[in-house]
């Protein structure tokens, strides 16, 4: 146990009284001073030894005070905790010697307090997405039974209206499972359990079929697309290709969830090019843009710039937390650039695979 000052004053003083009284004693005794004073000796003796009873006595009785006081003050504390009132705060203790035990013991509540805030959050917000996507759900299933009614019931009378039904159910079906998937896979974030598979393959050729894989949809919306791959075709990267594609699936279909319909043309521009060991793939778009107090929390879970205009194109404000959960766990990072009215720019950034890595862990995912 480490002594403060002022215990170390009492010890001191316990010790020197007597030392100093048995000291006197023997002088007198030794130099018969101021003539026959053996009783006087033997009376400095006496005190000195009735000192040295009552100190230790004073001594114990301080020490068990000053040993249960704090013990006392964090038995109240661990009641406290175990009672689930996790906002107890525990004093700093009068005695020096406990405060790093009681400042521990204060570290350990804090951090049982995040993690349950934590775990109430992460209750909340799976309650939420799961109101928010059975409500998005609703829409595509009303729509289905709306046209299967129609060809049941004979209101599609025509072979190509008859296919124009079926075209529009495939497509309401499409939608719905691309709800359900994102559900399915944010219930993977957060368990902490994406099934990653990386591999080791051309940067080149992966982002140019991802281009061609997702034209059909850009078309489909009228967005005018620019694609500049100046990535030389042997530089490679180890990656998961399903999941980066779900990255640029997420960062595209905001640019087309967010396009400024008030503009003459909504345009979106791929460019990718290497800059030192890192592949830059930047998406750009000519859309609504977004304010400068909005971007930097864009990335968090569940937030949304403008919830109305959000609430009229569906979303649940998971996208962007999904793709750089994706970069990070690649090694890489996702930043996003935007100006309100004129348009934003992600920028995705992946290190080059090089020959002296590590081979690419294929299995890398259930963590
Ligand atoms: N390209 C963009 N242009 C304008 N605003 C954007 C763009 N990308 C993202 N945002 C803003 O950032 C918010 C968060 O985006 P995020 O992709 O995480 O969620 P979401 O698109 O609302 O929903 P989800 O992707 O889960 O369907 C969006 O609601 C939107 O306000
Ligand atoms: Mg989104």
């Amino acid at each position: 146990m480490r002594l403060s000052k002022k215990n170390l004053l009492a010890v001191l003083a316990l010790v020197t009284v007597p030392l100093f009284l048995l000291t006197a004693a023997l002088i007198t005794m030794l130099k018969e001073w101021e003539g026959g004073t053996a009783a006087f000796s033997m009376i400095l003796i006496a005190l000195s030894v009735m000192e040295l009873l009552l100190g230790s006595l004073a001594l114990l009785r301080w020490q068990q005070e000053h040993l249960s006081r704090p013990f006392k003050k964090l038995q109240e504390a661990a009641g406290e905790i175990r009672d689930g009132n996790l906002e107890h705060e525990l004093e700093a203790p009068e005695e020096e010697e406990f405060s790093q035990l009681f400042d521990s013991f204060e570290e350990m509540r804090l951090r049982l307090k995040n993690s349950a805030e934590e775990q109430l959050r992460t209750e909340q917000d799976g309650k939420i997405i799961l109101a928010n996507i059975s409500h998005d759900l609703k829409t595509p299933i009303t729509a289905i039974k709306g046209y299967v009614e129609g060809l049941r019931d004979g209101v599609a009378s025509t072979p190509e209206k008859q296919a124009r039904y079926l075209s529009t159910i495939y497509s309401k079906a499409e939608e719905m499972e691309k709800l359900v998937d994102q559900l399915y896979f944010y219930s993977l974030v957060e368990s902490g359990r994406i099934p990653y598979h990386f591999i080791k393959i051309p940067a080149h050729a992966y982002f140019s079929d991802c281009r061609w894989e997702l034209k059909e949809e850009l078309d489909a919306q009228d967005m005018v697309t620019r694609y500049e791959n100046r990535v030389p075709e042997d530089v490679m990267i180890a990656v998961d290709p399903e999941q980066l594609h779900r990255v640029v699936s997420n960062v595209v279909s905001n640019a087309v969830k967010y396009r400024d319909r008030s503009k003459e043309k909504n345009t979106i521009g791929f460019r990718i090019y290497v800059e030192g060991k890192t592949i830059v793939t930047e998406i750009e778009d000519n859309g609504v843009g977004i304010a400068p107090e909005d971007l930097p929390h864009v990335f968090d879970r569940f937030y949304r710039a403008d919830t109305a205009r959000s609430a009229s194109t569906g979303g649940n404000g998971i996208g962007l937390s999904i793709v750089q959960k994706i970069m990070e766990d690649h090694g890489g990072r996702a930043v996003l650039t935007s100006v309100k009215g004129e348009g934003s720019c992600m920028r995705l950034e992946l290190p080059v695979y090089e020959e002296n890595d590590n081979e690419p862990d294929t299995d890398r995912g259930r963590r």
